[in-house]
């Protein structure tokens, strides 16, 4: 989108107001082409999908071969006028619509497509909404106390109907781990279980958390008066049960290593401390001290590309014919969480996708079944490497935030469009 953004720069004599107007004339003709491109990229992806058909690429996909898929139209001319309003995008001469601006159109478009007007167009609606936690609902290292306004929005998303799930790297497994979220969600739990909560039941236990990207599910339970571990014998994806044991551990003990190794070649041994779970391994800060951001970066793109020899490899510890399938073709996602490193196996993708169709399975649950189109993933990683939230891509459509106060403003817009 950068190379047509070009500037009025010299305005020095003409009116301002004419130039201002003549500028969002122009923004907004750039904001309907690319519209129609997704639009024309939606309808090409579908017809491609009908078996034995020859596979057609859309002008925006032969333009940008690594687009994604979009679950959604975009309404990009009607978000970016809301954002101009907002903004005042086009009324600057020396600075140039962002990176920013664009993402906040985005988001905007997003959150129109999911909201009425598309709704009534296309039947779908949204069912499920899900966050990340750091950044995203409250700020890094934090968790959600109860004057939190984001905890108020999600009260309120709950009262609609939806489904809400946290959707976070932070992994603790079985029923010992639901006091660690406790801690990160007390804010919400504390006023799911206070007496001024006019929430029914079921809307009430229509919250989930999804640990450690897709590892550990728990979801609010009302006679506890809070989570509740779900075994992923009821859960898990076909796809997941099928992962070989043994091909995780040795993902876990080579990364593992390889975190040592790194950790030594910075100098960072008396600075850090190395953590290994049972499905994840990071890095982390000691008390009083940081990573440099460089090194973080650094050690997530090397753990990618450790992962990716390894993945790469997987017939050199295939212990049976079963380990060489497609279907045990284990998902793993290394990231830099902002002060630390991780390397997590699972992803949001299959985290989100589970949650989908758990809901679906659910006896109490009427919606059945969630598709993409009908589910929200808002985070602030959604940077191409090293990013975590990215992978969610695969699985919903997506929010991309930047902090708490910008995840209240989406979701005020969600809920008042
Ligand atoms: P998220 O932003 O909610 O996805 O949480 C990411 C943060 O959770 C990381 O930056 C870590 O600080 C923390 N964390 C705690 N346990 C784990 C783990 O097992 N894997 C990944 N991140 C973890």
């Amino acid at each position: 989108l950068a190379t047509p953004f070009v500037l009025h720069a010299d305005d020095s004599h003409a009116d301002a107001q004419l130039v201002a107007e003549d500028c969002q004339k122009r923004y907004l003709e750039i904001f309907k082409d690319v519209e129609m491109l997704v639009q024309q990229t939606i309808f090409f992806d579908e017809l491609n999908e009908e078996p034995g058909r020859k596979q057609i690429h859309s002008r925006l996909r032969k333009l940008v071969p690594s687009i994604g898929r979009f679950f959604t139209p975009l309404p990009l001319a009607d978000a970016f006028l809301l954002e101009d309003e907002r903004r005042a995008i086009s009324k600057r001469r020396l600075v140039s619509p962002s990176f920013n601006d664009v993402r906040m159109i985005l988001n905007t478009a997003q959150i129109l497509a999911l909201t009425s007007i598309y709704k009534q167009n296309k039947g779908a609606r949204l069912k499920l909404v899900t966050f990340d936690g750091d950044v995203t609902l409250y700020d890094d290292g934090k968790s959600l106390d109860e004057n939190s306004s984001v905890v108020h929005r999600l009260i309120k998303l709950l009262s609609l109907g939806l489904y809400v799930g946290v959707v976070t790297a932070a992994g603790y497994p079985r029923q010992s781990g639901a006091e660690k979220y406790y801690e990160r969600f007390k804010g919400l739990i504390d006023h799911l279980n206070s007496e001024n909560c006019t929430l029914k039941t079921h809307q009430k236990e229509n919250f989930f958390v999804m640990g450690a990207e897709s590892n550990y599910l728990f979801r609010y339970d009302n006679e506890m008066k809070g989570l509740r571990y779900i075994d992923g014998d009821e859960w898990f994806l076909p796809q997941v049960r099928n992962w070989n044991p043994s091909k995780v551990n040795y993902i876990m003990d080579t990364l593992h290593k390889h975190l040592v190794y790194l950790r030594s070649n910075f100098n960072l041994e008396d600075s850090t401390t190395i953590i290994k779970k049972e499905r994840s391994v990071g890095i982390i800060p000691n008390s009083g001290c940081r990573i440099l951001r460089e090194q973080l970066e650094e050690m997530v793109l090397s753990c990618s590309v450790k992962l990716n020899t390894i993945l790469d490899s997987s017939q050199n510890f295939a212990t049976s014919t079963e380990a060489l399938c497609q279907t045990d073709e284990i998902k793993v996602c290394a990231f830099n969480g902002g002060s630390d490193v991780w390397v997590d196996i699972g992803d949001k993708a299959l985290g989100v996708e589970s949650l989908q169709k758990y809901i679906c399975h659910d006896e109490t649950s009427d919606v059945c079944p969630i598709s993409k189109a009908e589910s929200l993933h808002i985070g602030d990683q959604f940077a191409s490497l090293g990013a975590n939230d990215f992978k969610a891509r695969l699985s919903a459509c997506t929010v991309w935030i930047a902090n708490p106060r910008e995840t209240v403003a989406v979701l005020d817009d969600l809920i008042d469009f």
